[in-house]
């Protein structure tokens, strides 16, 4: 289930938690973020390629890139028998931010954004179904787990605009992980 753990930049103790996905989209809102939830035009195979998953999810690409003029739109998965997956792990798992907006959908699996923002952290686990949003420079960090398993729709507006630019802060160490959060 998608939810949102929300916690103070002072404690890793969760200060609130939603599960109503309208009531996570209205809370991510006041934070600049987008989160919204898409259903497939038509069903998908779990194995379905990146022309099915884009055919699948047409309208809402539509609607989002009419929006926001999308120069790339492609699909990455990552299974728990990557060999390099303790590596990808570990390379947003600090906070960071990134020059263009950083928009994911699950098509299928989970992982979980964590937006530093206002004096709080707000952890976002998305599953199959979510579309998250983080702004242009908006600290955050991104946990896809010790046994990561998603499918995902990425958008771009820049090249290289998914490069992080790391704050060198060691705060993402200090709240639940996305093993600790979906136990
Ligand atoms: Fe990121």
């Amino acid at each position: 289930m998608s939810r949102l753990n929300v916690f103070t930049e002072q404690s890793s103790a969760i200060l609130e938690q939603i599960t109503a996905p309208a009531q996570i989209a209205e809370r991510l809102q006041s934070i600049g973020v987008q989160f919204e939830q898409w259903q497939a035009n038509q069903p998908l195979a779990t194995d379905a390629d990146q022309a099915a998953v884009l055919a699948a999810y047409a309208d809402d690409i539509e609607t989002l890139n009419r929006q926001y003029g999308f120069t790339t739109v492609d699909v990455v998965a990552l299974g728990p028998d990557h060999p390099q997956k303790a590596e990808m792990r570990a390379k947003f798992l600090s906070e960071h931010t990134h020059a263009d907006f950083e928009v994911r959908f699950f098509v299928d699996g989970s992982g979980s954004f964590y937006l530093h923002s206002n004096g709080h952290i707000y952890a976002v686990t998305c599953e199959k179904g979510d579309l998250i949003s983080v702004p242009a420079g908006t600290t955050h960090w991104f946990d896809m787990g010790s046994s990561p398993s998603f499918k995902c729709i990425r958008f771009f507006t820049t090249p290289d605009g998914w490069v992080g630019d790391f704050t060198g802060s060691d705060i993402a160490e200090r709240y639940p992980s996305f093993d600790q959060l979906t136990a």
